[in-house]
């Protein structure tokens, strides 16, 4: 039984948890989201500021929570990997200092590997090998899950990332931060067949289309281009209006298409029955209704974490940890953060530097 005090500030969630082995004994997530909707998008001197308000006090209500003390606990973690760099440090800090002051081990984890371990927690029975797509406001990406510490990214966005391509057509729409949860309400009243829109595809330069890669740029272009259009010819924009809804609707059902049918492809072509779906975007109606409908026609498994596992929390984290300090991966106190770091390097995090 392995016990871990984990830390998540890699973006606009302060979060501090609990987690035995893939038991969440306490998961307090506090969100800055009211503080940034108010510049339209996330502002990372603000997010560092607010998580060094808030990480002691989270610190703290994790514990009592838990109903633990130090003595109880095995290990100390934090997200070090990707992120912003200043968020990401308050965190691996506070870490780092409650590691040495108790005398725990201190385990850095990569923020990804932190989503797709989100499944655990909720699936505690689940075995890799299986296929994880990640859908956050930070990363769009097809993750072959071969063990721990050990994936391979199979697809991944050449620009926007899913939940990110939602924030942008939300503000496109004159639509509030974060605008995924918004267009998908709206999109429930509008009409998805409304507008075609166009798939993002990645060409290859032998001809064809990269089977797995996404691209969400050319989409979001289209759709400030219809938005100038309308708006030229006199249609009002609002957010009840019902050619927004219909925006909202024919968007979402683009998108949702798009990454099923790449994970849909992905899995089968490499033998995986399992596909586990992380991050904020794992949430989105449309995304839910096409994925389950398609792996039930292909015979696979989709697993939807509870959405408060999917979008940012320091749980997750506590779960990879967990696995890691049992397997004796360990990091150094002179483990430093990353703002880009790519999955398949998530056992540099456990390699001391040679002195
Ligand atoms: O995983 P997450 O909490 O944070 C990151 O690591 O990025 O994901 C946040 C993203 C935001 O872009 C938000 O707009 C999107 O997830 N999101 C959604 C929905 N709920 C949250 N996108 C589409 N539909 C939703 N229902
Ligand atoms: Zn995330």
């Amino acid at each position: 039984m392995t016990r871990v005090l984990a830390i998540e500030t890699s973006c606009d969630e302060t979060s501090v948890a609990i987690v035995k082995n893939r038991q969440v004994l306490s998961n307090i997530v506090k969100s800055q989201i009211n503080i940034h909707s108010f510049y339209g998008g996330v502002v990372p001197e603000v997010a560092s500021r607010q998580h060094l308000e808030t990480i002691n006090q989270a610190i703290a209500q994790a514990l009592i929570e838990a109903d633990l003390d130090w003595p109880n606990i095995d290990g100390i973690a934090a997200t070090c990997a990707p992120g912003l760099v200043g968020a990401l440090l308050v965190g691996l800090t506070a870490a780092k200092t409650l590691a040495i002051v108790h005398n725990k081990p201190f385990v850095g984890v990569h923020h990804l590997e932190g989503h797709i371990y989100a499944t655990y927690l909720s699936q505690p029975e689940l075995k890799p090998p299986f296929l994880c797509l990640l859908v956050s406001g930070g990363h769009t990406s097809l993750i072959y899950v071969k063990d721990c510490g050990e994936y391979e990214t199979l697809g991944q966005t050449r620009d926007d990332a899913a939940g990110e391509a939602f924030d942008k057509v939300a503000r496109l729409l004159k639509l509030s931060y974060p605008g995924g949860p918004i267009i998908d309400k709206l999109a429930a009243e509008g009409n998805k067949l409304a507008f075609a829109l166009p798939e993002g595809k990645i060409s290859l330069p032998g001809g064809g289309y990269h089977p797995y890669d996404f691209s969400f740029s050319g989409l979001k272009t289209a759709v400030l281009r219809l938005v100038q259009k309308l708006e030229k010819e006199g249609s009002e924009l609002l957010s009840e209006s019902s050619v927004t809804r219909d925006i909202a609707a024919s968007f979402q059902e683009t998108v949702a298409k798009g990454l099923t049918k790449r994970a849909i492809a992905c899995a089968l072509d490499y033998g995986l029955n399992t596909i586990a779906i992380g991050g904020g975007v794992a949430a989105n109606s449309g995304l839910r209704w096409h994925l389950s409908r398609a792996a039930e026609s292909h015979n696979l498994q989709v697993l939807f974490p509870p959405l408060k596992l999917c979008t940012d929390n320091a749980a997750m984290i506590g779960c990879a940890a967990v696995d890691h300090l049992s397997r004796g991966h360990i990091s150094s106190l002179n483990l430093g953060a990353s703002s880009r770091m790519g999955i398949q390097d998530v056992m540099e995090l456990y390699k001391f530097p040679l002195v």
